[in-house]
């Protein structure tokens, strides 16, 4: 029950964004400001530090929606969710979605040992540039693989360089590798479908699949059992520029989880998998 109603939440509060569009198909209306994208990304920092809602207000459309976990904040009703605490960023990286007019950024704050997280963010806005939709995945200890220190200094460790333009994939090519990753707990066949690189690794919560070899892979750990309950309620921000697709989804083959999936691909090949998966406020377990 509970998770039916979740998931009618995700769908209600995604229905008016610019999400809703069919794949491939870009609005029609005025072309996506980066600066207000920008400007929007850096406001959801800024109200993280602080640990208080208005700098968001200041780019949020009048009746956005805020979803943390999976789960609607009830921001008219005073709940700030994690944005009630004031948290130092100690790494940010925010990748831009110039069709559907979105970004995703990945958070992390390690120096206060005793209230660590890693946080996933999703800003989805709308043909004036306003935020409508707040998307976010927040792990903190008990959630999968947590560490924030560990993430912290893996993350800090690779390089995710702009893609030279003549060198980038196209748009379906990123989304399909993502989703056939993502397709792999229910889907036998799906992991021929994934464009595994050399080297890849794969950031899962804090454990790193990565030697820092030449031959690093990523498919240490892929499921072997593919008659698991499905990924659903997909949200994609894709960066062609960056080569990145952030999948937010309903981790359902694991207490339902909510679930931050990003990949990098270059040269048309898997490069980087960084994850984060929240059960709330229970501990993750398989
Ligand atoms: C409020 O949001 C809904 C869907 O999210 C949208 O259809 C509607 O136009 C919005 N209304 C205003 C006044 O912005
Ligand atoms: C883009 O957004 C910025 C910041 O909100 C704004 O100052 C600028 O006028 C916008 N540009 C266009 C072309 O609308
Ligand atoms: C399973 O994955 C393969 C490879 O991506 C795909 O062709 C096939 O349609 C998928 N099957 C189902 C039932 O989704
Ligand atoms: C999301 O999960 C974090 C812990 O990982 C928890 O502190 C927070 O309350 C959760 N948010 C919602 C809205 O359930």
């Amino acid at each position: 029950m509970a998770f039916l109603q979740k998931a009618s939440f995700v769908a209600a509060a995604l229905a008016g964004s610019a999400f809703a569009v069919p794949f491939g198909l870009a609005p029609a209306a005025a072309a996506c400001n980066r600066t207000a994208l920008t400007l929007a990304a850096d406001a959801y920092v800024a109200a993280q530090t602080a640990g208080q809602l208005e700098p968001l207000l200041a780019v949020t459309a009048a009746n956005w929606s805020y979803v943390e976990n999976n789960s609607k904040v009830d921001v008219a009703g005073g709940a700030r969710g994690v944005l009630a605490k004031a948290l130092k960023i100690d790494h940010r990286r925010t990748v831009y979605d110039m069709v559907v007019c979105a970004t995703f950024s990945e958070l992390v704050s390690a120096s206060d040992a005793a209230n660590p997280y890693v946080i996933g963010v999703q800003l989805h806005h709308d043909a004036s540039g306003a935020v409508v939709l707040v998307d976010s995945i927040v792990s903190t200890t008990g959630a999968w693989l947590f560490d924030a220190k560990k993430t912290l200094t893996l993350l800090q460790q690779e390089t995710w360089a702009p893609i030279p333009e003549a060198q980038r994939d196209p748009r379906a090519l990123i989304q399909a590798a993502g989703d056939a990753y993502l397709d792999m707990w229910s889907n036998a066949t799906a992991s021929q479908a994934v464009p595994w690189g050399t080297p890849c690794t794969r950031l899962e919560g804090s454990a790193y699949t990565g030697h820092n070899r030449p031959d690093d892979s990523c498919k240490p750990g892929i499921p072997s059992n593919h008659n698991q309950a499905p990924n659903t309620h997909r949200r994609y921000v894709i960066d062609e520029s960056m080569g990145t697709v952030s999948i937010f989804c309903v981790w359902e083959h694991m207490m339902n989880a909510a679930d931050s999936h990003e990949f990098r691909l270059e040269g048309g090949k898997l490069r980087y998998v960084h994850t984060m998966t929240s059960c709330g406020n229970k501990t993750c377990r398989l």
